[in-house]
């Protein structure tokens, strides 16, 4: 027996499944077969797609719209009101509920407010994608991006901080003290 928690405005359809501890708040709508893991925070006014799935902790601020085809892993933070989207080219006219592209959203990954991710791209686990910016391409794991269009200006530590590399390529996260590594390929924590 689930123990999430809803509060009476919002709409829960059939077919869903919610994990312990979640909470979901007024006015919001999780829609038929959606798979929403523990302890995660659904604000006021969102909406959860058919089929969606979240992964567990995940918080999703007010006034976002999770569409069908996002898959978001454990502890990613969707901010106020960013956009997903699932059609590259959408017209009313043509039927594309056939084509919906994928979004991945790594683990520990954050989305900013307003953001705005075009469909069909992988974000990295614990990038960080800044207030506004629109992506429009893949993000490597703990990029910090930003603008519109993305682009990249430096890197930050899973607990979203900017890691400065020395000229061995190493950085230690000033909160939690985690160390990281910069090679050619991207950034790896390494204890
Ligand atoms: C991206 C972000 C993490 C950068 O923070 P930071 O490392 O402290 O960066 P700074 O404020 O030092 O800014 C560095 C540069 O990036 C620019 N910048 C910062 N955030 C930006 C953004 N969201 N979009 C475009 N440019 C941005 C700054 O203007 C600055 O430019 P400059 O070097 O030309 O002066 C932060 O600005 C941000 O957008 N956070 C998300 C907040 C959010 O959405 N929270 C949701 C929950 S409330």
């Amino acid at each position: 027996m689930a123990t999430y928690q809803a509060h009476e405005t919002a709409i829960i359809d059939p077919g869903c499944s919610i994990g312990d501890d979640t909470r979901i708040w007024h006015f919001s709508h999780i829609m038929t077969g959606c798979t929403i893991g523990q302890q995660c925070n659904i604000g006021q006014n969102v909406v959860i797609s058919p089929q969606v799935v979240l992964g567990n902790r995940v918080k999703v601020q007010n006034n976002v719209s999770v569409y069908t085809g996002v898959i978001c892993e454990d502890d990613v933070f969707l901010g106020p009101s960013c956009v997903f989207t699932n059609v590259a080219n959408p017209r009313s006219a043509v039927s594309r509920k056939e084509q919906y592209q994928q979004t991945y959203v790594g683990r520990g990954a954050t989305i900013g407010a307003n953001a705005t991710i075009i469909c069909g791209h992988k974000i990295g686990e614990y990038a960080l994608i800044g207030a506004g910016a629109v992506v429009t391409k893949d993000i490597q794991p703990y990029a910090l991006v930003v603008g519109n269009p993305s682009r990249q200006i430096g890197w930050v530590s899973e607990y979203g901080h900017r890691l400065e590399f020395d000229k061995e390529g190493f950085a230690v996260c000033p909160e939690s003290g985690q160390h990281y590594r910069l090679t050619g390929k991207g950034v790896v924590r390494i204890q």
